[in-house]
């Protein structure tokens, strides 16, 4: 059955890096298969195709030692390009992996100095991202971690990690600023092991922050699903804790090097639950799109993957809604007992007492009944292949 892919509106706060769609082609095996894309063009694209905001690091814009004179050109031009697209900056990032110097990390680099030129290279972007009316700014410490063990103390790394923080955190309320950071894990690549490699490690590393309400998590589908982990749950969980601040969607097939697809490549069933959490969690961030357009693609190939990042988002958001809105899935849920989980497992005023002292059920019968999940899943699979 054909369904109308919906238009995207500036309500769906659908937004893309620089670097997604300026992705030149270079990888580990072969040089740049296109151009490098002009920022302004990239926002004109983006405008065209029916974005709403954008997100970069500061090298996307600014490349690494331009003088001030050069910035503040390349910055005044950016601006003009913004106004005249009306795209929204929503997020703003650092690069701390590209140049050389960051080899062994930024913020928990063994060498002291880069660590102190990693958090004076934020703090800059920082008032950048405030002054373009970013909310959110997002970490990814790709190169924070190691390829062996004895050249990295991990304990230590974690508190210099968390020194960083505490720092950043402090400059953003010294400033005023209304923004929050947003911790991107991520498993290995470019380092061998990489430090808060999934949303469990970086939710337990924020509660021991000086300003804990100031930092969140981006996670990105790809990424926990390299580490063999279902995204939607990881984004549920995420939610639960309060601490879905930014996401990054893309598309990912198992446990293997980051492919960065566009989203609604990869695992499509993954992502149909992705949707389903976000919609029935009230996520209402932006929905950020971090993929790397195929180098296989010319510039025009490059629109057409990221209108269908936005496109299979927009479809399986129709889907989503149509299988909560079905009546025999309302009827396979109940069969389910998936709303009595919501009930307290202990009734009001209830204590271990009173229920040591309840009257046991039949427990075999319990066991015998079957649980009906089959059914509810194909419900959900017969939606997102398009036959109900
Ligand atoms: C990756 C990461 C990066 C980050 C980005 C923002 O490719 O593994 O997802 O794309 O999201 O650098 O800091
Ligand atoms: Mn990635
Ligand atoms: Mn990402």
């Amino acid at each position: 059955m054909a369904i109308q892919i919906p238009a995207p509106t500036p309500e769906d706060q659908f937004s893309f890096g620089l670097w997604t769609v300026g992705y030149a082609g270079r990888d580990p095996f072969g040089d740049a298969t296109r151009p490098a894309m002009d920022p302004v063009y990239a926002l004109e694209q983006l405008a065209a195709i029916g974005a709403y905001g954008v997100n970069f690091h500061d090298d996307d814009l600014i490349p690494f030692g331009s003088d001030d004179a050069e910035r503040d050109a390349i910055i005044a031009h950016f601006k003009q390009g913004l106004e005249r697209t009306g795209l929204a900056v929503t997020t703003a990032t650092t690069n701390l992996f590209t140049h050389p110097v960051f080899k062994d990390g930024g913020f928990t680099s063994n060498d002291r100095d880069v660590r102190r030129f990693a958090i004076r290279k934020v703090m800059r972007n920082l008032d950048l991202a405030a002054e373009l009316g970013a909310k959110v700014y997002v970490c990814w410490g790709g190169r924070e971690g190691a390829e062996s063990g004895a050249s990295k103390d991990v304990a230590a790394a974690l508190s210099r990690y968390q020194e960083a923080f505490n720092v950043l955190g402090e400059y953003v309320v010294d400033h005023g600023y209304d923004l929050r950071f947003a911790i991107e894990p991520k498993p290995n690549e470019p380092r061998g092991d990489i430090l808060l490699p999934t949303i469990g490690h970086a939710l337990a590393f924020i509660e021991t922050l000086d300003r804990p309400e100031l930092v969140g998590l981006n996670p990105e589908i790809g990424h926990e699903e390299m580490a063999g982990l279902n995204a939607a749950a990881g984004y549920a969980q995420a939610l639960w804790h309060g601490k879905l601040y930014h996401i990054d969607l893309n598309g990912q097939n198992g446990p293997k090097f980051d492919q960065d697809l566009r989203f609604g490549a990869g695992n499509v069933r993954g992502a149909f639950w992705v949707v389903d959490t976000l919609l029935q969690g009230g996520y209402d961030g932006p929905v950020h799109f971090d993929f790397k357009p195929a180098r296989t693609e010319s510039d025009a190939g490059v629109w057409v993957s990221a209108k269908a990042c936005m496109d299979n988002y927009l479809i399986l958001r129709e889907k989503v809604k149509a299988f909560r809105a079905d009546p025999e899935v309302a009827d396979a849920l109940a069969e389910a007992k998936v709303a009595e989980l919501a009930v307290p497992t202990l009734a009001e005023g209830e204590t271990w007492k009173e229920l040591a002292a309840w009257p046991l059920p039949d427990v075999e019968a319990i066991a015998a009944r079957g649980a009906g999940f089959e059914r509810l899943d194909q419900l959900a699979l017969e939606h997102l292949y398009g036959v109900r």
